[in-house]
């Protein structure tokens, strides 16, 4: 298992009263698998891939990514930077740099040289070679998302966490960009876990679950 989640729990305090947003949840993705999580708003979705992408901590539980186990870490630089890439429903793209700066920030980050056969590769699939150079403001919605999908994957990290990634997106980029989900998963073997809303989104996954009242269950 590339990633295995072990019976974890997490609260928030909803102005002095305890909100149980995640009961105890436990599950395994293997690698190079597509796991689809859907449930209704408010049912925990994003805070589990918080967790799953350390941007927070669970209460109790264990989270392991590649064996390491996320309660063993004091700092999760190297996790985030080699074993996570992140795609969110809104690009978050850095303004001021163009498309190719954009995509090699997390490379820069963790000081490691851009694969350039990987990047090429990455902008043929796309379809954005002839965007290198653009900035994001000159970039339609359904580019700048593609971007930033390029973004997430360059370093090649053990697993993909995307959080409504076609939230944001008209039917036809959302369909583009679900055929480059699998496309990536099949020619690169990598591992996605994604929460979603849309059901073609949904249905692309190898294991398919429902977050509700606190517990995740197998469709
Ligand atoms: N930082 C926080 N402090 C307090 N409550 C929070 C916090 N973050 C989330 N919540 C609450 O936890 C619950 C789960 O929120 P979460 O964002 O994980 O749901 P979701 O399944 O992603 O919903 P959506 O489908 O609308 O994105 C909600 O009731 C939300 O209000
Ligand atoms: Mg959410």
């Amino acid at each position: 298992m590339i990633l295995s989640v072990k019976n974890i729990k997490k609260s928030y305090d909803d102005g002095g009263v305890k909100l149980e947003v995640l009961k105890g949840i436990s599950f395994g993705v293997k690698k190079g698998s597509i796991l689809t999580i859907k449930g209704p708003s408010g049912s925990g979705k994003s805070t589990l891939l918080s967790l799953l992408g350390t941007l927070d901590n669970p209460d109790s539980g264990d989270i392991l990514i590649n064996d390491i186990n996320l309660n063993d870490c004091d700092d999760f630089s190297d996790i985030r930077n080699n074993h996570i890439g992140f795609i969110f429903q809104f690009h978050n793209l850095i303004p001021e740099l163009n498309v190719v700066e954009n995509i090699s920030v997390p490379a820069l980050i963790s000081d490691k040289k851009v694969d350039q056969d990987f990047l090429d590769t990455l902008f043929k699939y796309f379809g954005l070679s002839n965007k290198k150079n653009s900035f994001p403001l000159d970039l339609s919605g359904g580019e700048k998302q593609r971007v930033s999908v390029m973004r997430a994957v360059i370093n090649k990290p053990s697993i993909i966490i995307a959080d409504e990634p076609t939230g944001n997106l008209d039917s036809n980029n959302a369909t583009k960009l679900i055929n480059l989900f699998k496309k990536l998963n099949k020619d690169f073997g990598l591992t996605f876990v994604i929460a979603t809303h849309d059901t073609k989104v949904f249905n692309i996954g190898h294991q398919k679950m429902e977050l509700s009242d606190g517990k995740l269950l197998n469709l």
